[in-house]
């Protein structure tokens, strides 16, 4: 048998479950506000905590993916989190990290600085009394959304209880003032313990210098942190050619070296299909007016794609595109992705940009090599007047007008902030309005024939 001919399971066989989840790690990174390589860089961070004090081998695998997916749920509280304080939650999330909570009202000084940051100095007061008054035990419950969701996600891709429960436990801190549960000292798994220590010294090392994050972990020990996780960090300080690697540009060649060995298999057909699925959670949860949109869009897609005769590799590639065509909206504020009213030029502009990150992101994904023009090619149009290229038709395969049916019709009859959901005839009567002008006719012909 040739290779050409071998089943798309077996080639597929070849890529590893941590290169594809390391790639993937930077669109949280972008949700998070972070710089990208975030995750990446926590997992290197947190591994080589774990090599220090001896952490049991047999659970490595599962915390080095805790590190590199801590952040699944992160998705899940944004757009809680940006109606609450009127700002940026990717701004929010950033400046969660590096707040001091440990602090005397650290919650109110986090308000002051952070809430709706463009209004007047009364409307900001006003919101700061009113999250005050009417919103004690929000910031508890969002933290467990957020925790609960990533657990929920690394439990949808098959990852062990040790990985779930670092995930889940990740914000504790040592001395029990941390979120949601509270928990203290060792009943904080050792694993939660370890990320939460990888994450903060993460950022404060790439953010401000290695001896500002070495100072942060100190400041915290036996507060936020284990104290003997934070005694182990001060060898790791010491060794520059660490942090050369963890902090320098290719923190992934790096983490290669890490990764689990018995998951070189691991990432076959039916595993990029889940990692697809639980990515389109992490996207559709992003928004509340994008429930069930990547999904919707795939089983549309497919259907569409069926008709117009694409073979078993094209429909299952298809599908996976549609999972993930709107992943670079993890990168756009939901000030903006919820706003009710007319989005201003300025905003649009970031909207328009969110296929030009979806590129960049799955283009990170070698295993994802198949999708990432279709997926990025969703907003183009045939006539040349989408973005973000503006290519025009001749140019575009079946996959990506297909596509873009799916994601139209998806988005008309779905609710939205400024309308409800379109009925079935009046999204197709649109559709058909765009046909051979905008939109490919042959895919909304399929389209309208599925519908019966
Ligand atoms: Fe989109
Ligand atoms: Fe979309």
């Amino acid at each position: 048998m040739t290779n050409s001919a071998r089943p798309a399971s077996v080639l597929d066989s070849s890529f590893r479950l941590s290169e594809i989840l390391s790639a993937l790690s930077y669109a949280l990174d972008i949700t998070e506000g972070q710089p990208q390589g975030h995750a990446v860089r926590s997992c290197l961070i947190g591994m080589r905590l774990a090599e220090v004090i001896g952490f049991p081998e047999a659970d490595r695998a599962s915390l080095f993916y805790a590190l590199l997916l801590k952040d699944l749920g992160c998705s899940s509280n944004a757009a809680r989190l940006c109606s609450l304080f009127g700002a940026d939650d990717r701004a929010l999330k950033r400046q969660h990290k590096l707040a001091d909570w440990a602090a005397p009202m650290p919650g109110l000084a986090y308000a002051m600085r952070n809430a709706v940051p463009e209004a007047s100095p009364l409307a900001r007061v006003l919101r700061v009394a009113s999250l005050a008054v009417n919103e004690r035990g929000s910031g508890r419950e969002m933290v467990r959304t957020r925790c609960d969701r990533g657990a929920e996600i690394a439990a949808m891709l098959g990852f062990t209880e040790v990985t779930r429960e670092a995930i889940r436990t990740l914000d504790e801190h040592w001395d029990g003032r941390g979120m949601p549960a509270g928990l203290a000292g060792e009943a904080i798994p050792l694993g939660g313990r370890i990320v939460g220590l990888a994450q903060s010294v993460e950022v404060f090392a790439s953010g401000f210098g290695v001896d500002a994050a070495l100072a942060v972990a100190r400041e915290r020990r036996g507060t936020w942190f284990d104290p003997e996780l934070v005694d182990a960090l001060r060898g790791v300080g010491r060794d520059g050619g660490f942090w050369a690697k963890a902090l320098g540009p290719m923190p992934g060649t790096h983490l290669a070296t890490l990764a689990p060995e018995d998951e070189i298999l691991a990432a076959d057909d039916a595993k990029l299909d889940l990692i697809a699925e639980a990515f389109a959670r992490v996207i559709d949860a992003k928004s509340p007016y994008t429930y069930r949109h990547s999904e919707g869009v795939a089983e549309v897609a497919v259907e569409i794609g069926r008709l117009l005769e694409l073979d078993a590799a094209e429909l299952r590639d298809l599908r996976r595109a549609a999972l993930l065509h709107d992943i670079g909206k993890l990168g756009v504020s939901n000030l903006i992705l919820d706003k009710p009213d007319r989005l201003t030029d300025q905003e649009m502009a970031q909207v328009r940009m969110h296929p030009a990150f979806t590129q960049r992101i799955l283009g990170r994904v070698r295993a994802f090599e198949g999708i990432v023009e279709a997926a990025s090619a969703h907003h183009e149009r045939i006539d040349g007047k989408g973005y973000h290229r503006g290519i025009s038709g001749e140019y575009l395969g079946a996959a990506p007008r297909a596509l873009a049916v799916a994601d139209v019709y998806e988005a008309l009859t779905a609710d939205r902030p400024y309308r409800s959901g379109l009925p079935r005839d009046e999204a197709m009567a649109i559709l058909r309005r765009e046909s051979g002008l905008a939109l490919c006719p042959e895919s909304v012909e399929a389209l309208g024939v599925h519908l019966g």
